[in-house]
């Protein structure tokens, strides 16, 4: 991966670099497959990771960060960005703490970049974002307040449970690809990612031109993600799933 830039978030010490590591896997995979990954990704020169309790990619982390740094791929864990967030039930004041402490041993670190609370969205700048769901107006809020957002499902959650192929399968997507010689894929967040063709210097710069910024505005715009199909159908989730 080439240089990925970082930006500050909040008084955080460590910027957040705009590339991460999700670790959310569907289908559910082992941990040694997870914690393989995760080290893989590290090799890769990803330095931040989006995990979370709930997820249970926690533990196969920290497990990968352990040997990242007896493997010297890492020097320190501070050149990391870690993000975890606070599971639905742990939403009351008295849990807050004992939640962050429990998913710093499952990580075996003595602490964390970013804390999300992790349901209600509406509290949380986690938020799913891509060509579908682009979010113009909390982007416009939080880059007044000065609000970091990380965008989650950047392709859709393609072949995920909560996703689907609106953004994979796009035409005016695929159109613009193909005409630059890329992939879809490239078009969402690997194109950030891999920079340009091999031997071309590595940078964080979608081409993209006017009219074809125009043709990904006019998308038909829907939320995706919603949490019915993983929790079930019961009032909160409902309300939370309407939310825009
Ligand atoms: N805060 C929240 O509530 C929340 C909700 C959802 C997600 N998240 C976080 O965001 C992360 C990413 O979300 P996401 O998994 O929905 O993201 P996504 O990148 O939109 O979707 C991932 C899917 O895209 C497919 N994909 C990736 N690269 C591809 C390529 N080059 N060509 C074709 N398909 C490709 C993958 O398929 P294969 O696996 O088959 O390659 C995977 O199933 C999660 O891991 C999690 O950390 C947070």
């Amino acid at each position: 991966m080439g240089v990925v830039p970082e930006l500050p978030v909040g008084s955080c010490s460590r910027a957040m670099p705009v590339i991460g590591m999700g670790t959310s896997v569907d289908p559910p995979i082992s941990a040694e497959a997870k914690k393989s990954a995760f080290l893989e990704g590290i090799k890769n020169g990803y330095r931040h990771f989006d995990t979370a309790f709930i997820y249970a990619s926690e533990q196969p982390l920290g497990e990968a960060i352990a040997e990242a740094l007896q493997l010297g791929l890492i020097k320190s864990r501070d050149e990391l960005f870690i993000t975890s967030k606070l599971g639905f039930d742990f939403a009351e004041r008295h849990l807050v703490v004992p939640a962050i402490k429990m998913s710093l041993q499952n990580l075996q670190l003595e602490y964390l970049d970013l804390f999300l609370i992790h349901w209600p969205l509406r509290l949380s700048p986690g938020v799913e974002m891509n060509p579908f769901w682009q979010q113009k107006d909390l982007r416009e809020f939080c880059k007044a307040k000065g609000i970091q957002i990380t965008a989650y499902s950047p392709l859709g959650g393609s072949r995920t449970q909560w996703g689907d192929d609106r953004v994979m399968g796009c035409d005016v997507l695929k159109d613009i690809a193909k005409a630059k010689g890329k992939t879809t894929a490239q078009y969402g967040s690997k194109e950030l990612q891999q920079g340009q063709n091999e031997g071309e210097p590595r940078n964080l710069r979608l081409v993209i031109d006017y009219e074809e910024l125009n043709k990904i505005d006019q998308l038909p715009q829907r939320k995706r993600v919603l949490l019915a199909p993983l929790l079930g159908p019961h009032g909160l989730v409902l309300e939370i799933d309407a939310e825009i």
